[in-house]
């Protein structure tokens, strides 16, 4: 499994499902806390859109921290859909969302399907989401072109990826953990030798921002901004339509 074969994927998140948020947590360092809550805050930041998708929703982590970061701030969200194809990362969302008031629960909706094939009629949300998925995707032109024909005009598309530090030292002591601490968490992940590999590779390959933001406009987005997290182990991009 060394292509991004989509049906190997899902079965790979199937499989990990139960891991999968210990797993994110060990790998960031728990950062994933602090990047996964700037989604929240950019998507809201120019508007307040009422409908969101958050594709490759996983276990639901950035979907539950929109929610609760919309009701604080009392931005009247209507509906969250959570869009992926492994119906067992989407059973763990299920699960987390239960714990929710239930005025929350109620705008959660949960849909198994490829992104690249989204069922959406055009224009259909205020605003979309997407945290460590993209590099997962196989065809990514695809899957931005969905997002970007499901989107209202103006609204407000925000990736979350991981990304390679800049910096001379950094790049050094990122160079070290991926040589050493992902190959651990890895065979904690899975002892399938296949999804082993994949799951080393999907990590190791970390997205260019710019070739990611020279393809969003290529599928139609302006205004693409790019903003580095700690450092740029982790970075998000803003596209708007
Ligand atoms: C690394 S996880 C990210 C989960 C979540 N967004 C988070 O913040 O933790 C990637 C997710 O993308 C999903 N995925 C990958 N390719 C997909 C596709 N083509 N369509 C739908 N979901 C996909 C996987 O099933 C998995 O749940």
């Amino acid at each position: 499994m060394t292509e991004k074969n989509p049906v190997a994927i899902r079965s790979l998140f199937n499989h990990i499902a139960n891991r999968y948020d210990l797993a994110n947590s060990l790998l960031s360092f728990h950062l994933h806390a602090l990047w996964n809550q700037k989604v929240s805050q950019r998507i809201f930041q120019k508007s307040a859109p009422q409908m969101i998708v958050d594709l490759c929703s996983g276990t639901g982590d950035i979907a539950i921290r929109t929610l609760k970061f919309a009701e604080r701030k009392k931005i009247a969200l209507t509906q969250i859909h959570l869009v992926d194809f492994s119906e067992e990362m989407l059973k763990v969302a299920k699960h987390k969302a239960l714990k929710l008031p239930l005025e929350m629960q109620e705008k959660m909706i949960f849909k198994q399907a490829d992104v690249t094939n989204l069922s959406y009629e055009s224009s259909f949300f205020d605003g979309a989401v997407c945290a460590y998925g993209v590099r997962n995707v196989n065809n990514i032109p695809l899957f931005l072109s969905e997002v970007h024909r499901t989107l209202k005009p103006k609204g407000t598309f925000v990736i979350l990826e991981l990304t390679r530090p800049k910096h001379v030292l950094m790049k050094k002591l990122h160079d070290l953990y991926i040589r050493t601490f992902i190959p651990l968490i890895g065979k904690w992940l899975t002892s399938n030798k296949d999804a082993y590999g994949y799951l080393q590779e999907s990590i190791r390959s970390f997205t260019s921002p710019n070739q990611l933001a020279r393809m969003a406009e290529e599928a139609g987005f302006t205004h693409v901004e790019i903003e580095p997290l700690s450092g740029g182990i982790a970075t998000l991009l803003l596209l708007h339509k």
